[in-house]
């Protein structure tokens, strides 16, 4: 099944606007006395994204306040940034693509921001060098305006700011955050984020998490509130802003569930959407409990955005879902969402559970075995285009091998296991061990060979990194 848009738009690439440099005259050198900082590093080294992430802090929160302006698509945005230094930093890094930054402050006090690409270079005076020694928690201030950019991912589909008829959409995987906001912007940085947007009277703004207050209305405008407390990775942060039918209720379990269904799309949607709560039930008992206080959905119109995304909480749906893509962003909050990659390699582990997850459900609930749907992924020449885990190109990450081979991966382990009670146990000590934390291929391999007390080396050579299609039962 593929729930993924097969044609992608291919949107002109849009001139990279030449952005003020703000200049200040603070540049003084930010270590006088004391442990010398280094610079912090403009990239975590991801095999697909090299520049995307920053070294030498880790974020544990965002406060992101916006003013949008649909009609105009512009915002102007204020992101308070908590981290801690994880080493002695003399100048750090935030992504933001297009955009422009108006001012900027490190723990209260003016800061110089360099820009090159959608790199920002942050340095302060030597006041504030104390405070971004190793260890040391330091709060960062940008305020910044413009009309955010849609970013044409390497594979042509869409991501970072999407214009739609009643407002906007703000999707981000892979890199697509640092178009509404600046950020360390790579899955491995995860934080807990507040979210105040105000947007016209009428429209709705949503997002992740739960909202943290009832909207305020004030002079033609109103403000919404979100509060995400779990620990979320910036490519699965949104913000919808449109016209939209929303509902909150709770479920058995004591979760809240909301959704936002664009007016145009709801009739066709309620089925589907009335189904959430199974869902997230029928998954629990499989993967183990709901990783987070809140789950729902956000229904667009078809040509809103050319796919869905497993955005925290609260997945986005182009139109009306089915079962089956509901079933798989579903599957991805405890699988992407709750325990994330460590780098964009590792999206195997994503897609590949996810579509997984799928493949249970037909078994369950539709009656095709998971066998039958292993067979028609192995007859599927797409699926043999390269191994899961190691895509050829960023182009590549989220082409067909990475879902369907992934899944076969995973069913693989299942036929090693040969006893369903213990495989799902398995799948259910998996998503609690790095519960709201990240993993990659090695962590899971190793886990599952730790777990089941067996050396499944030819597995993962044969299935995961193999080059060449391996006999089906090999
Ligand atoms: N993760 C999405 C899904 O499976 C699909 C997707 C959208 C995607 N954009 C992407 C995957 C960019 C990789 C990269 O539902
Ligand atoms: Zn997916």
């Amino acid at each position: 099944m593929d729930h993924r848009t097969p044609a992608r738009r291919r949107a002109p690439r849009a001139a990279r606007a030449t952005l003020p440099l703000l200049a200040l005259a603070l540049l003084a050198p930010a270590c006088t006395g004391g442990v010398e900082g280094k610079p912090g590093a403009a990239g975590v080294r991801d095999p697909y994204f090299p520049k995307l992430g920053n070294g030498g802090y880790d974020v544990t929160h965002y406060a992101l306040t916006l003013d949008v302006d649909p009609d105009e698509q512009t915002l102007r945005g204020t992101a308070e940034i908590t981290a801690r230094a994880t080493q002695d930093l003399s100048s750090f890094n935030l992504d933001l693509a297009g955009l422009t930054v108006d001012s900027a402050t490190v723990e209260g006090r003016p800061a110089a921001v360099n820009r090159a690409g959608d790199e920002l270079t942050l340095r302060t005076d030597a006041k504030v060098e104390d405070r971004l020694r190793k260890g040391e928690t330091f709060r960062t201030v940008v305020h910044y305006s413009g009309s955010p950019k849609t970013i044409t991912d390497p594979d042509e589909s869409e991501e970072g700011w999407l214009p739609t008829d009643d407002g906007a959409l703000a999707l981000g995987e892979p890199t697509g955050s640092m178009a509404w906001y600046p950020g360390n912007n790579h899955p491995s940085d995860k934080a807990a984020y507040d979210l105040t947007v105000t947007v016209p009277k009428g429209l709705t703004a949503v997002s992740n998490g739960v909202m943290a207050g009832p909207p305020v209305t004030e002079k033609g405008r109103t403000t919404f509130r979100w509060h995400t407390a779990e620990p979320m990775a910036s490519y699965l942060a949104t913000l919808a802003i449109g016209e939209f039918e929303t509902k909150t209720s709770t479920t058995a379990g004591g979760i809240t569930v909301f959704t936002a269904v664009d007016p145009e799309v709801a009739e066709a949607s309620a089925r589907t959407i009335a189904r959430i709560p199974e869902v997230v039930a029928w998954e629990s008992e499989h993967f183990g409990p709901y990783p987070f206080s809140a789950t729902g959905a956000i229904v667009e119109r078809e040509d809103d955005a050319g796919y869905a995304l497993e955005t925290q909480n609260r997945p986005v749906f182009p139109g009306p879902p089915d079962l089956g893509t509901l079933v798989h962003e579903m599957a991805h909050q405890w699988f992407g969402d709750s325990v994330t990659p460590k780098s964009w390699r590792d999206m195997w582990l994503n897609e590949g559970l996810a579509t997984y997850a799928g493949w249970l459900w037909g078994e369950e609930k539709e009656d095709t075995p998971a066998d039958e749907s292993f067979d028609n992924a192995y007859e599927d020449e797409d699926n043999w285009a390269f191994p899961p885990a190691d895509p050829p190109s960023a182009a590549e990450i989220s082409d067909e091998p990475v879902y369907g081979r992934g899944a076969m991966v995973i069913h693989k382990i299942r036929e090693a296991v040969d006893d369903d009670e213990e495989f799902f146990a398995l799948l259910r000590g998996w998503t609690k061990k790095y519960r709201h934390r990240n993993a990659s291929t090695a962590d899971f391999t190793a886990y599952v060979e730790e777990e089941t007390g067996q050396d499944l080396s030819d597995l993962w050579k044969a299935w995961l990194y193999g080059r060449s299609r391996p006999a089906a039962d090999g």
